[in-house]
């Protein structure tokens, strides 16, 4: 299914306080074909610190989440929002997708979430430092269909082992799809090499209030379009 057009943000509105950009080694970053993911030079509001953490991005000490590939940013506004004693931290690849989340965290004035515009990859494996996150979220992922095109899958063996690095013990995973192939091949992958993160725990489908009241904007697409959402979650153990 084709994404929706996205509208860039007013260029008044001020995004120096949650929009981060990550450059990655050139010839390291994943984009695909859907647009450039690097800002123009004058578009860098502020550059990514060396160490992730709450205490470096926000200046104190909450447990940080973070979520893997935000689209417009649905998830990280309500749940700002909602769980103030947290900090959120969305990473986006497509810049323009960074930069309208980052407007949507804006508008609503949250002091607790920021977005980073960049790949995920080399910030899991440089930046955030071990035990050191609260949650790691990644909602319906790019499915990358074409069997030669797996390895892009922003879940990988990879990943995951850096997501269990990451994690505090106890630090959740939540993994969602519409690609049951990809929820089938990713349970038993990490049941194989991180048992660490035990057994995978449904996670429920909540019933919609309003027409925002999903948990990200392909979650409503899917369940608009009756297509079926597999989601799990798992609890990192000591
Ligand atoms: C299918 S969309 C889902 C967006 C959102 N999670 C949702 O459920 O509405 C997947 C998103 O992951 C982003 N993405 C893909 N690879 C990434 C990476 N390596 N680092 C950060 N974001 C990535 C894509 O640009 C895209 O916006």
């Amino acid at each position: 299914m084709p994404r929706s057009p996205i509208r860039a943000p007013k260029r008044s509105l001020d995004l120096s306080q949650h929009l981060l950009v990550f450059r990655s080694a050139p010839g390291t970053d994943q984009a695909d074909a859907r647009g450039p993911s690097q800002p123009a030079p004058a578009e860098i509001v502020a550059d990514v610190p060396a160490t992730l953490t709450s205490q470096t991005l926000f200046g104190n000490d909450r447990p940080l989440e973070v979520e893997v590939g935000s689209g417009k940013g649905l998830f990280l506004t309500r749940e700002a929002k909602r769980n103030g004693e947290h900090n959120f931290l969305g990473v986006e690849i497509i810049h323009k997708y960074a930069k309208h989340s980052a407007a949507r965290l804006a508008k609503a004035q949250l002091e607790n979430a920021k977005m980073i515009s960049g790949n995920a990859e080399p910030l899991f494996s440089d930046r955030i430092p071990a035990g050191s996150l609260e949650a790691v979220h990644v909602y319906f992922p790019d499915p990358w269909w074409k069997k030669r095109h797996r390895k892009r899958r922003v879940v990988n063996e990879r990943s995951v082992l850096n997501f269990l690095r990451a994690l505090r013990e106890g630090g959740r995973l939540h993994f969602w799809t519409d690609v049951l192939d990809y929820f089938e091949s990713t349970i038993e992958m990490i049941a194989e090499i991180a048992p660490q993160f035990g057994v995978p725990i449904p996670e429920e489908m909540s019933q919609a209030t309003h027409d925002l009241d999903y948990r990200t904007h392909f979650e409503r697409r899917s369940r608009k379009n009756q297509i079926p959402v597999y989601r799990v979650r798992y609890e990192k153990r000591g």
